[in-house]
């Protein structure tokens, strides 16, 4: 079908951010202005616009005054800090929108119960307001070269960084063969809805399959029903082994998922996850460790020594442990956010010692020279003192 450009909707909704007639809005020039985080991990943002998305979404878009560029990449994280009740808080949220829209950055949060984040964002973050937001991290991100054909598979809010990757290649007029399949529970839960099925109007290489599990209150679902299935799989992706696959959602969405594709013979190595879940802190609960005797060979298993130079504090860490696990299980609430060794949230500034540290990209070889350390992924290899 040819389109017009008679025919290109005026995509006014709220879910169109950074849209005008279904393509990026100009930006001014930004030739002069150093991108964000340029010179520190953290900067403080102000919130420009909070959008509804759905009745328990909202997308929050967030702005510098002088409106300095984002550098991002599709599909990345970023860290925000907020206090509530007089406790800081952190955690990591995907980026929603795409980079080739770099005057704005946009994250789209679900309302959960339990979500403390979350739900503060929700009832809280308003335009004008500031907030504190690390770097954005993460390796799960777009091939440096596109590849020939995507398949992008997320459920719920787990669409947000896939969502970023689809708006990246539809800027940029990708001439990738794109299969966006995203699971919701009704018609009424499905995230930015209308962007995507008129991007798919717009850009003939798109296809966008939505799946729910059942009716909305107000909405008869007549799309496909239940959930992804192997023979759902088969029917939309005879092609799946030519497919770079990318999938974001709950766990369990993502096992069953992952296992369909085990099924089908897909080639993992075209196999990108990220997890849905790091919102929450991934750390254990306190618990309470048994006195060790001075001395004792116990005391000689039971780890390293870590003091903390500027508060003064000294723990042990168990064998096992990691620097945070440790601290936690001490009573002491360090800076952390993904738990992962993705988002650089925990990092700091090594005095003595050395650690054994497994990150996913979270700091950048030139800091590990400089003797910093995650200290949720890292554990001494002897007694240790931490800058903090
Ligand atoms: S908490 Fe994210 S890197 Fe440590």
């Amino acid at each position: 079908m040819t389109i017009m450009e008679t025919d290109i909707p005026e995509v006014s909704e709220p879910n169109s951010f950074g849209l005008q007639n279904g393509r990026p809005a100009p930006v001014r020039s930004r030739r002069m202005l150093e991108p964000c985080w340029a010179e520190s991990d953290v900067m403080d943002l102000v919130c420009s616009q909070v959008l509804a998305v759905t009745h328990d979404v909202k997308t929050f878009v967030f702005t510098t005054p002088e409106r300095r560029p984002f550098d991002f990449e599709a599909g990345q994280f970023i860290t925000i800090r907020v206090e509530i009740d007089g406790e800081l808080m952190t955690r990591c949220y995907t980026i929603a929108s795409p980079p080739t829209r770099p005057d704005r950055l946009a994250i789209t949060v679900k309302r959960v119960p339990d979500g403390v984040v979350s739900n503060w964002l929700h009832d809280n973050l308003e335009p004008g307001n500031w907030i504190s937001m690390h770097a954005p991290a993460g390796a799960f991100v777009l091939p440096e070269e596109d590849a020939p054909k995507y398949l992008f598979l997320s459920a719920g809010s787990g669409i947000t960084p896939v969502l970023s990757m689809t708006r990246t290649l539809y800027d940029l007029g990708s001439e990738a063969d794109i299969l966006f399949v995203h699971s919701a529970r009704t018609p009424a839960d499905i995230i930015y809805r209308g962007e995507l099925e008129a991007m798919a109007r717009l850009m003939p290489n798109l296809r966008v399959v939505e799946i729910c599990e059942g009716d909305a209150p107000t909405e008869r679902w007549m799309g496909l029903q239940g959930r992804i299935s192997k023979p759902v799989l088969e029917i939309l992706a005879p092609d799946l082994n030519e497919r770079e696959t990318f999938i974001c959602g709950p766990a369990g969405y993502m096992a069953s998922a992952k296992s369909l594709l085990e099924e089908l013979d897909y080639d993992m190595d075209k196999y990108h996850e990220e997890s849905f879940d790091f919102g929450a802190p991934q750390v254990p609960a306190p618990t309470a460790a048994p006195p060790i005797e001075q001395g004792s060979e116990e005391e000689a298993a039971a780890g390293f020594s870590i003091e903390f130079a500027r508060s003064g504090k000294m723990i042990t860490c168990g064998p096992d442990e990691t620097i945070l696990e440790a601290a936690i299980a001490a009573g002491m609430r360090p800076m952390s956010a993904c738990g992962q060794g993705m988002c650089g949230t925990c990092k700091v500034s090594m005095l003595s010692g050395e650690v054994d540290m497994k990150h996913n990209g979270g700091i950048r070889p030139k800091e590990v020279a400089n003797q910093k350390v995650l200290i949720c992924c890292s554990k001494p290899l002897g007694d240790i003192q931490l800058d903090c």
